[in-house]
């Protein structure tokens, strides 16, 4: 008797970000061609699946997607199984336990595994369903490279390719105007975009939520180059970072999400402050969804296409429970648990951090 087809399913969950077709893309082609398994999309991330919105893809689906940014299958952050929102009869929205609803929706679609490709809540879920006995496995998505178990994430070298053309062209203008130009970056609880970006785009200051700052140190450095005859400066500070009081500078609240924090508005208070302070005209950017809208860059169509075809080969044949990591240059299977365990932030003492003190950036830190 013939074996019947292997279904997989597969969905993208969280923000999204460049790269997340280019994973479809090589889940699907290695998943009907090499395993001739039927690949099942699943809209919307886990939404999809707690609502049994999916259809079949097949090999025009995922042809000719290799450098379109965003999802084909759509995305959300609201989706989470153990979280979710629904509207009751008086109009407002109650937070409830949804997970028996993808469960059932996953059996009754008749899937032999699942590829999550996400982030760090992603995972979170990807784990609470591996303990109910699903077969999961997991792509590390964000552009935040917030991660643990894996050294990148696919998408966050598009980000800070975005961040470092940001930089080059406020340099100009910055110059121009005698300016001190501050950017805020995205990156939630670790500064990897701000530091990266900042380093490619020769940020003066850095200010990432790992280094607590002080404005004294921020003034000095951009005083100090006035003083050189550089009568501009460039700030990059990451979304996450913190003010010297100790506070996050949140701009809303959004209950429905798993982590309700939506971040934003530090650049502003650091742009007052400095104006404030030194005299200098100063302007602020916010780059905002920039950083993960868009065609992903080669290198990370590359890891993105390693990736998928890594994770394929698991969701077909096994190991489960999961997820494709990039360590030391080669593609692994890590157990979800171990990326879920805690975020990866940049270390105080990282080699980039200081090699930009070498060249003389400043992160607020200095006494
Ligand atoms: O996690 C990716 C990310 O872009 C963060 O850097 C940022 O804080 C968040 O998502 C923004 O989320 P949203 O798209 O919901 O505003």
């Amino acid at each position: 008797m013939m074996a019947s087809k292997k279904r997989i399913g597969i969905l993208t969950g969280g923000g999204d970000c460049p790269g997340l077709n280019a994973v479809i893309r090589a889940v699907g082609k290695t998943v009907m061609h090499e395993h001739g398994a039927t690949l099942i999309g699943i809209e919307d991330g886990f939404e999809g699946l707690v609502e049994g919105r999916m259809r079949e893809l097949g090999n025009r689906d995922v042809s000719g997607i290799l450098n379109l940014g965003g999802t084909i299958l759509g995305t959300s952050n609201k989706g989470d199984p153990w979280h979710y929102p629904v509207e009751v009869a008086t109009g407002t929205v109650e937070i409830q336990d949804a997970s028996y609803k993808a469960l059932r929706n996953f059996k009754q679609a008749g899937l032999d595994a699942l590829v999550a490709v996400g982030g760090d809540g992603t995972m979170h879920i990807a784990d609470k369903l591996v303990d109910l006995g699903l077969q999961v496995v997991g792509v590390p998505k964000t552009i935040d490279n917030d991660l643990a178990a894996t050294d990148l994430t696919f998408g966050f070298d598009t980000a800070v390719s975005v961040v470092s053309e940001a930089l080059d062209r406020l340099h100009t203008t910055a110059s121009s105007h005698h300016r001190v130009m501050v950017v805020e970056v995205m990156g939630r609880y670790a500064g990897w975009i701000a530091l990266h970006g900042g380093v490619a785009g020769g940020a003066d200051v850095i200010l990432i939520p790992e280094l607590p700052f002080s404005w004294e140190a921020i003034c000095h450095k951009v005083n100090e180059r006035a003083t050189h005859g550089k009568r501009f400066s460039l700030v990059c500070v990451a979304e996450g970072a913190r003010l010297p009081d100790g506070h996050e500078v949140i701009q809303a609240l959004d209950n429905k999400r798993t982590d309700a924090k939506q971040f934003g508005g530090i650049g502003a208070e650091v742009a007052r402050e400095i104006d404030a302070r030194t005299g200098l005209e100063t302007r602020v950017t916010v780059l905002g969804h920039l950083q993960r809208g868009g065609s992903p860059t080669a290198f990370d169509r590359v890891l993105a296409t390693r990736l998928g075809v890594h994770a394929a080969q698991c969701a077909c044949r096994g190991p489960y429970g999961v997820m494709a990591a990039l360590q030391n240059n080669v593609i692994v299977s890590v157990p979800i648990k171990d990326t879920i365990a805690r975020l990866r932030t940049v270390p105080p003492g990282h080699q980039l951090v200081e090699a930009a003190r070498a060249l003389g950036t400043s992160f607020g830190d200095e006494s």
